[in-house]
């Protein structure tokens, strides 16, 4: 807060005519950030726009003409911040509407591109999109005059989190979760962010497992069969490296997480034909009858890392029988 507030009166004083120049034409509502046709993997995103109008005095932000709760800002300020705008998987228009005395006087749009793999059909972007990574040069230019953006280590936040120089444009990835993981409850976001990848000052190591390693065993490492995206490291695909309403910082329940990439299973009856009129094996309870601290699910018999059977059957690995396997629940 202290750095923003002293270079905000530098700026206002010497440089923010010129910027304002530069970039658009004054006076008029622009989306300064995100850019149009970007794509990015984050369901939170910082909307930023251009105003310092009198043609409007205050502004509505919508999201696939979802309104989006946002505080009122001083308007007569060239750039207006605001975080956590929600998108969802795939395509999302940005509409800004700029109203004077309750009515409409100007619009801007943007499109901004979700992509996920647990979404099928939103991963990968249209061919249009440009993933944007905000944290280089290019990106960073606009806002450096009133935001510090040279990051070290010693500048985490030891005396709360509103001292980390994250805070104030990332708050909301870690606000109203149930679960916050370890190193970001604290605010240690440089412990993964710490640059050493290449494509970003702030980028994460991948594949993840390789930071993940650094805290968590990982035991599966040596069994004969690993999970596809487990093996490939991919750990945030699952598990959101921040904080989630999902235990375990699963990205969905896990039933849903599993059927992203294995919806087939759903459709057809799973290791019983025999039984059960054909219906196949229950896939979900909660609680579970067996286990009632926790919900039974595709993990109750899967474990989604790995495991010595090429299904990666939970306690399969002692016997290595089907029949060991399904009395581990039933006692048959
Ligand atoms: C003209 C100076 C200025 C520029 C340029 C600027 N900001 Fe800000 N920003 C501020 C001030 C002042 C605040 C604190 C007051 C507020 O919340 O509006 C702020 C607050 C924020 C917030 C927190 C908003 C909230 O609701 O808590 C975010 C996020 C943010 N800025 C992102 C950015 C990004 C990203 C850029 C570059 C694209 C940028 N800002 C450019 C001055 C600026
Ligand atoms: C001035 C506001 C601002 C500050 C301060 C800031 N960020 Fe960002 N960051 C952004 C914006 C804007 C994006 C683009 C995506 C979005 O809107 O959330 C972004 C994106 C990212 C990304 C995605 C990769 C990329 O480069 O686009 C990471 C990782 C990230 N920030 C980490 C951090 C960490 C860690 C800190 C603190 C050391 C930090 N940021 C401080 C505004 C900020
Ligand atoms: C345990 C390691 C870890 C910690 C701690 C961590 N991050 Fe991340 N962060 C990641 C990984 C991994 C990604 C995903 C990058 C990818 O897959 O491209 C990520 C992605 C991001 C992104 C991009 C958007 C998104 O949600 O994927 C932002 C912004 C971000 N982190 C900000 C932060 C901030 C702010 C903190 C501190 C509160 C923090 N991170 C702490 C590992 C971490
Ligand atoms: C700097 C150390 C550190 C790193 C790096 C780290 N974690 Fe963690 N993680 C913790 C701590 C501490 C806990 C326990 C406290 C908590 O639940 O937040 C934890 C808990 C977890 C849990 C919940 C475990 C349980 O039994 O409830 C999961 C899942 C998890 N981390 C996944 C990850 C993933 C995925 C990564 C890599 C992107 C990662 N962690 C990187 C420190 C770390
Ligand atoms: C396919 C999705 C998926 C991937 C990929 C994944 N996990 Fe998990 N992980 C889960 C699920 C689901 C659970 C909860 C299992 C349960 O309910 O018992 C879990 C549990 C965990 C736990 C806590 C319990 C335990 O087994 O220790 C940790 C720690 C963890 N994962 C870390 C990781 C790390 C590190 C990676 C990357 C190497 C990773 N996970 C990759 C789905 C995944
Ligand atoms: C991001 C996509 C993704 C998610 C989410 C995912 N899987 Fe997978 N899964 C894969 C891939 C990729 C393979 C390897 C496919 C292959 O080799 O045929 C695989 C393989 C499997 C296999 C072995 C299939 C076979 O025919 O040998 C099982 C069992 C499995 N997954 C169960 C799960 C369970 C249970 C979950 C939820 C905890 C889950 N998967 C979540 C992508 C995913
Ligand atoms: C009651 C335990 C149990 C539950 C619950 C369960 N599975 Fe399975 N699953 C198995 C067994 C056993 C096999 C091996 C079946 C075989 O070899 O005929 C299997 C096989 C698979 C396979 C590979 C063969 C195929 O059918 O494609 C996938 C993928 C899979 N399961 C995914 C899932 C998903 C996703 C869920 C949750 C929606 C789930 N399973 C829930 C026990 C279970
Ligand atoms: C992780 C625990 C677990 C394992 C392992 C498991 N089951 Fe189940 N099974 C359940 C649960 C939970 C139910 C649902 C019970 C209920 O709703 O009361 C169930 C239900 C059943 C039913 C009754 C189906 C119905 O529609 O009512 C049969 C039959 C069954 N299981 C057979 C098997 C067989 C055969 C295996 C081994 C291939 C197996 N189960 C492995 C937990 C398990």
């Amino acid at each position: 807060m202290k750095h923003l507030i002293l270079t905000v009166i530098v700026y206002s004083l010497s440089i923010l005519p010129a910027v304002g120049e530069a970039a658009t034409t004054a006076g008029h509502l622009a989306i300064a950030f995100p850019p149009d046709r970007s794509f990015v993997e984050s369901g939170i995103i910082n909307v930023v726009l251009q105003g310092g109008a009198s043609t409007f005095d205050g502004v509505q932000i919508s999201v696939n003409d979802r309104k989006q709760a946002v505080p009122s800002k001083p308007i007569s300020r060239y750039y207006l911040c605001y975080d956590g705008i929600r998108l969802s998987y795939g395509l999302n228009k940005i509409r800004v509407t700029g109203f004077k005395d309750g009515r409409k006087t100007e619009e801007a749009t943007a499109q901004v591109f979700y992509r996920s793999d647990l979404s099928p059909s939103s991963s990968s972007a249209p061919p249009a999109f440009r993933k944007y990574l905000f944290h280089g040069d290019a990106g960073e230019k606009v806002c450096s005059p009133c935001h510090e953006l040279n990051f070290t280590k010693s500048g985490q936040a030891k005396d709360g989190p509103d001292r980390s120089p994250c805070y104030m444009c990332h708050k909301k990835i870690l606000s109203n979760y149930r679960f916050v993981h370890g190193p970001a409850a604290v605010w240690s976001c440089l412990t993964c962010h710490d640059g050493k990848s290449t494509n970003s000052k702030l980028s994460v190591i991948k594949p993840d497992d390789k930071s993940c390693a650094d805290c968590h065993e990982t035991s599966w490492g040596n069994k004969n069969f690993k999970h596809g995206p487990t093996a490939a490291g991919n750990c945030t695909t699952c598990h959101d490296p921040h904080a989630a309403d999902k235990p375990f910082f699963l990205r969905m329940d896990t039933g849903d997480l599993c059927a992203s990439c294995h919806e087939d299973v759903l459709y057809r009856p799973h290791v019983l034909t025999t039984f059960s009129g054909g219906g196949g094996h229950p896939l979900r309870r909660s609680p579970d009858p067996f286990n009632p601290l926790k919900d039974f699910t595709c993990a109750s018999c899967h474990n989604p890392h790995g495991s010595n059977s090429s299904v990666f059957l939970n306690a399969y690995e002692d016997s290595g029988t089907m029949h060991s396997f399904c009395r581990s629940c039933h006692k048959m």
